[in-house]
């Protein structure tokens, strides 16, 4: 087990000191993957079923530019850290933590709804706005609020999670919440339990309980005419979606299983990017997350098409291990292993990581030390 970021040799190190320090009711929520976790261990086997084809000589790789470009705004790299509920589960510092780590790592990050901290606490530990994921609740009224309460803190764009509207089933988090004493001093801090508690985001917000609309392509237009930030739909995972999404106006759309926490599809969502991919016809950005863990899955998820590449598990575990220090160095190790990719593969730019670089091979050829359940 490591004992400082430092001696991190890949992301995988901080996931069992994260695991060693944290409660195992919250470890549970972390870790698990809906029904048998057979959608999570796809989303790793996607990205070790693509094989590369590398160019061995060519140009100059020594000088990368790794940068690009979401709604005018210019990146250092395409990687960006995912909406992860209740940070301060993990570390004290949570979602200012990992604002900072972001910051100083200059990356893209989006803020959960159901954050720990409020919108402008994490922005001011980022130094500028960040991006906003929402659940909408029953209540519009309620949801328009949280809008508008973003919005004018600064939030450029807003990301709709529509991968959790049918439900999930999280069998070891019910069983392990099940076993748990929600009055203990400690959970009462934090959980719902306690009288008056509601996380930062959705305090006032959550409105009387009622049926759900019914959530209709009629429901983004809703959204899209109730501000001017940029509207991105995270949990497409269909070709058929990814045309309506943008004949609908949204401005961006986020391939995401949500971890493999969302259905139990057991589709990687690797392999569902190149359909989205050509839904999209390049008309707005796609993003994707889901089992990213190595520099060369970001490269294979940019040859299919993707715009940028996100993290949900690595970062948190980085967090959890060891604070703002904890995600920094995941986010170097992980970026070192992508311009190492792109060195191997003579690209020096993101437009050169073209589909030709991968080629889809055989089944996966190892899961890591999956007996413990680590690794995945
Ligand atoms: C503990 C945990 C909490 C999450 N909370 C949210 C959330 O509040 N909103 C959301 O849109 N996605 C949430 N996600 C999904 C992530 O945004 C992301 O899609 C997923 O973690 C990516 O997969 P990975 O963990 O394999 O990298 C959560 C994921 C985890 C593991």
């Amino acid at each position: 087990m490591i004992e400082s970021p430092e001696q991190a040799i890949n992301v995988w190190d901080f996931e069992r000191v994260a695991h060693a320090n944290n409660l195992p009711e919250h470890w549970a929520y972390i870790h698990m993957g809906v029904d048998d976790f057979e959608t999570r261990k796809a989303n790793r086997e996607g990205f070790q079923r693509l094989m590369l084809r590398p160019r061995r000589l060519g140009q100059d790789a020594t000088k990368l530019d790794t940068s690009v470009e979401l709604f005018g705004r210019k990146w250092d790299t395409p990687l960006f850290l995912c909406p992860v509920a209740a940070l301060e589960a993990y570390h004290t510092e949570g979602e200012s933590g990992a604002a900072r780590a972001a910051r100083a790592r200059k990356i893209l990050q989006i803020q959960s709804n159901s954050s720990s901290q409020s919108y402008e606490a994490i922005a001011e530990a980022r130094g500028e706005p960040h991006w906003f994921q929402i659940y909408t609740v029953p209540d519009w009224s309620m949801n328009k609020k949280l809008i508008d309460h973003v919005a004018a803190a600064g939030c450029p764009a807003l990301v709709w999670t529509i991968d959790l509207l049918g439900g999930s089933n999280r069998e070891l988090s019910r069983r392990s919440l099940g076993s748990q004493e929600y009055d203990r001093p400690l959970c009462q801090n934090c959980h719902n339990h306690k009288p008056g508690y509601q996380r930062p985001m959705r305090r006032g917000l959550d409105g009387p309980p009622g049926p759900r609309p019914p959530y209709t392509w009629d429901y983004v237009k809703r959204i899209k005419d109730a501000t001017s930030m940029k509207l991105l739909l995270k949990g497409i995972v269909t070709r058929e979606e990814a045309e309506l999404a943008v004949e609908h106006g949204v401005d961006g759309v986020f391939v995401s299983n949500h971890g493999g926490r969302a259905e139990n599809s057991l589709r990687s969502t690797i392999e569902s990017l190149p359909e989205v991919v050509a839904g999209v016809r390049g008309r707005v950005p796609v993003l994707i997350d889901s089992g990213v863990r190595r520099g060369a899955d970001i490269f294979k998820a940019l040859a299919l098409g993707a715009d940028a590449v996100g993290i949900g598990r690595p970062y948190v575990w980085g967090l959890g291990a060891f604070g703002q220090q904890g995600v920094d160095k995941v986010i170097e190790l992980i970026l070192a292993e992508f311009r190492m990719t792109m060195r191997q593969t003579r690209t020096t730019a993101i437009d050169q990581i073209v589909p030709s670089f991968v080629i889809e091979g055989r089944t996966p050829i190892m899961m890591r030390d999956n007996r413990l359940g680590f690794g995945l």
